[in-house]
């Protein structure tokens, strides 16, 4: 595959905190345009993972490119462009509480655009903020005057702030019920296909996985074990995976695909 179609390269990343090695000989690609899902139990270090290929965590050993450029050790400015290219929703999502839903929205926003038109600025941030789903009304809301969902929302109008080619999403769906997460994929896919987005997705969210994931990448011993769609992944045999797939919950994933009232398809 051209390495223009390559958005990430990660390449035999090591990453340690003291004695704990969390990665090693970790390979990675990303394709442009697709929803890439990454699984694994918890402490596996998708997180980690994230962090380093948005440069925010340096790593022991190993190469990372994304857009074709390496994201370690950039000097300020280059970083800057860099990260201008992609938006980044935490897991957890953390909005500004003091700030308004619109302000939050402005803050990537003013960073790489000082002295931007307030009015200019204005009509960005409620232009993103209904983008996501969200009542034109929630602007000038503060967080704690939103529902889960909804913040969730309006965390991605951040994260989309700068209309970004690439997405990472850290466990967007934790936390919110069957419909609102369903309805968050169905907001991931729609952006993913009218943007041209690549989607990096973290997700324990199995419905996810098989609604709007086109590949996916299973960390455990401290790599990337298997990439593929789902099928090919559970065509491997692999202890886990399978156990992972083919558990009761897996199994209740794809019976709610099948039914035809796969989460992608709610509301
Ligand atoms: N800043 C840090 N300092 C020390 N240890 C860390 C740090 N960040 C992560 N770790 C450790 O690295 C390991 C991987 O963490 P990470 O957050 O990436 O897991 P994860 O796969 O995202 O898990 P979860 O599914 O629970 O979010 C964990 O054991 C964690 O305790
Ligand atoms: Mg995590």
């Amino acid at each position: 595959m051209a390495d223009d179609d390559i958005v990430i390269r990660v390449r035999g990343l090591k990453n340690s905190f003291g004695e704990q090695v969390v990665h090693e000989g970790l390979d990675l690609d990303v394709r442009r345009g697709e929803i890439m899902g990454v699984v694994g139990g918890s402490g596996t270090g998708k997180s980690v993972l994230m962090r380093s290929i948005i440069g925010l965590q340096v790593p022991d050993e190993g190469e990372i490119t994304v857009f074709g450029e390496p994201t370690i050790d950039l000097e300020e400015n280059e970083a800057v462009e860099i990260r201008k290219r992609w938006g980044v929703l935490f897991q957890g999502g953390a909005l500004f509480s003091t700030l308004t839903v619109a302000e939050n929205v402005e803050v990537p926003i003013k960073e790489f655009y000082p002295g931007l038109n307030p009015a200019l600025l204005d009509e960005i941030a409620s232009y993103k903020v209904v983008m996501t789903g969200l009542p034109a009304d929630a602007g000038p809301k503060y967080p704690a005057e939103l529902s889960g969902g909804m913040r969730k929302r309006a965390g991605l109008a951040r994260a989309l702030a700068l209309d970004p080619e690439l997405l990472f999403l850290d466990e967007p769906t934790a936390g919110l019920d069957p419909i609102g997460a369903a309805a968050f994929d169905e907001l991931t896919l729609s952006l993913q296909r009218t943007m041209g987005l690549t989607v990096f997705l973290i997700t324990h969210d199995l419905d996810s996985l098989y609604a709007i994931c086109d590949r996916v990448a299973v960390l455990a011993d401290k790599k990337v074990i298997a990439v593929g769609t789902i099928d090919e992944l559970i065509a491997l045999d692999h202890p886990w995976i399978e156990e992972y797939f083919k558990g009761p919950r897996g199994r209740a994933a794809v019976a709610t695909q099948e039914a035809g009232t796969g989460k992608a398809g709610a509301d």
